[in-house]
């Protein structure tokens, strides 16, 4: 018999025919984010998942799913929204796709940075108002990136990304995280290993990319950003519970910090109303791996995930324990 394969939203058509090839796949019709109880009902007899950052998999999800539940394939490099362990202990496998939206959501990254240290918003939003203006040699004056330190707490794949990127614009690189980097990552990015706390007393941009987990939900918190100069900015492209929200709509409304970029939220799709109006914040709504390109690559992947734990093969990017 086909296995039945459950793609809860809509992906892109080449891993949708790559999962045609290999059973009988079900997408969600129209296209939705399925509330718990729909998306209980339609993975129910599937033997693999094709699932999405927003669907809650834990063990009442495999449950309703079923014994013959194999893999559960994220179309997402995050998965804080995975229980792992409930899966594994049920015999399901779990993927993500690490790898192929590095450069995407770096590049989102250092985009949104020089969207707030430039004022790009802000000018925008003063042009599209029809407000009079006339250049001056003190008009919108920003923040200059050269020089400048550039603090990256968690050097994975992606904050060792951002790293070049920064480098190009000729910043200087410190970094913290669980571990130390290899010496020759440190060497290729002239990064410096230092403490949370240094990292936040001397970086001109703090730069999250950490994963979400129980150690780092509110890492960034007030105390956190009391510790930044005033004259700092903070990017934030991984998970929005990372940062305290409410206490960074404080910090920012006091100018206790510079400013913040960000592409995620505490409680995604809401955004603190704070944020919504203050002009030295830069938003977007989580479009870190969003190019057609990136996406395209990280449904191939997912796909080519689930099929390899249909075939009993081991999948290309598993996750571990
Ligand atoms: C991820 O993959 O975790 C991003 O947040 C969305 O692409």
């Amino acid at each position: 018999m086909r296995p039945r394969i459950v793609v809860t939203r809509k992906i892109a058509e080449p891993a949708l025919e790559l999962l045609r090839e290999t059973g009988e796949v079900w997408v969600p019709e129209p296209d939705r984010a399925l509330p718990t109880e729909e998306l209980h009902a339609a993975v129910a007899g599937a033997d693999a998942v094709v699932s999405a950052l927003h669907d809650q998999v834990d063990g009442a999800f495999a449950d309703a799913a079923g014994p013959q539940l194999k893999v559960v394939s994220t179309v997402a490099v995050g998965y804080d929204n995975i229980d792992v362990p409930a899966l594994h202990a049920r015999d399901v496998v779990v993927t993500n796709t690490p790898g192929v939206l590095t450069d995407a959501t770096a590049d989102l990254a250092f985009g949104l940075l020089l969207s707030v240290t430039r004022r790009l918003g802000e000018a925008e939003r003063l042009l599209r108002a029809r407000t009079p203006w006339m250049f001056h040699p003190r008009f919108m004056l920003g923040t200059g990136l050269q020089g400048k330190t550039l603090g990256i707490v968690g050097l994975g794949q992606i904050g060792r990304a951002m790293a070049r990127r920064a480098l190009a614009f000729g910043m200087d690189i410190v970094y913290t995280g669980r571990r130390r980097a290899d010496p020759g990552v440190e060497r290729e990015l002239d990064a410096r290993y230092v403490t949370l706390d240094e990292l936040l007393r001397t970086s001109d941009v703090v730069s999250l990319h950490c994963p979400l987990t129980p150690q780092t939900r509110h890492l960034i918190d007030a105390d956190a950003l009391a510790t930044m100069k005033p004259t700092a900015f903070l990017v934030n492209t991984t998970r929005g519970p990372v940062v305290d929200e409410a206490a960074l709509a404080d910090a920012l409304k006091r100018g206790a910090i510079a400013g913040a970029a960000l592409d995620v939220f505490e409680k995604e799709p809401e955004v603190h109303p704070t944020l919504l109006e203050l002009d030295n914040v830069a938003l977007a709504p989580h479009l870190g791996s969003a190019t057609t390109e990136t996406r395209t690559a990280m449904a191939v992947l997912a796909a080519r995930n689930a099929i390899a734990v249909l075939r009993g093969e081991e999948p290309p990017t598993p996750v571990r324990s």
